[in-house]
């Protein structure tokens, strides 16, 4: 039984859709906690509600990042985690906090990686007038919004799309793409070699829009 924890800063649908998806599909594994750098975060309520263990670990209370990544690795490493799933997870972390838990932590990223990382990722892709967007779940790395890539899903950008109407589509995809990739890595299917990712069995194609 793998023990999984999901770290969130607001709201928590990404979080909400792994639950579900665990309970349903009776996962070998357990969410062992779900922790956030906010107290006001909304998820924190749902997980709660759930009979999950919530914990934050308040972001603006350490005077460095190395602190803050210090006390969130404590944290982490209380509930024995095997897999750390940053779910709208929005902070920086450190190389160290990274390499601590090298290919067990993994991130969903709103863009087709590599195109459009950092933050506002739906107006940098109608800025580019690409025609596809998406998102993409991938194994976190020192460097920000990088690492071998897991699954990507995507949708078309259609005339009228503003920044909204595009992360609402995403956002639908991504309660599909990010459970079932955090599935795989507790199925134990996933085989990082170099900079991808194989997975071991059928692979279904996100990508039809
Ligand atoms: C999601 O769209 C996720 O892809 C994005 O934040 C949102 C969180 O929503 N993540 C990032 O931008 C990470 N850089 P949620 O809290 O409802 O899951």
């Amino acid at each position: 039984m793998k023990k999984i924890v999901i770290l969130i800063s607001g709201r928590g649908s990404n979080m909400q859709a792994i639950v579900q998806a665990s309970q349903a599909q009776q996962w070998p594994a357990q969410i062992a906690a779900v922790i956030s750098n906010k107290p006001d975060a909304a998820g924190l309520a749902y997980a709660a509600s759930q009979g999950i263990p919530t914990k934050v670990v308040d972001s603006k209370s350490f005077a460095s990042r190395e602190d803050f990544d210090t006390a969130l690795m404590h944290a982490i490493d209380n509930y024995q985690a095997d897999l750390v799933v940053l779910a709208g997870f929005m902070r920086i972390l450190t190389p160290d906090f990274v390499q601590h838990y090298e290919n067990r932590i993994m991130n969903i990223h709103p863009s087709l990686l590599p195109s459009f990382v950092g933050l506002h990722t739906h107006q940098q892709a109608l800025d580019a007038g690409v025609k596809f967007h998406g998102a993409t779940v991938h194994f976190v790395t020192a460097e920000l919004d990088h690492g071998p890539i897991i699954d990507q899903a995507c949708v078309r950008i259609e005339h009228g799309d503003d920044e909204n109407s595009l992360a609402s589509k995403l956002l639908v995809k991504e309660h599909v793409l990010y459970p079932r990739a955090v599935r795989l890595f507790v199925e134990g299917k996933l085989v990082v070699q170099g900079n991808r990712v194989i997975v071991n069995g059928s692979e279904a194609d996100h990508c039809a829009i």
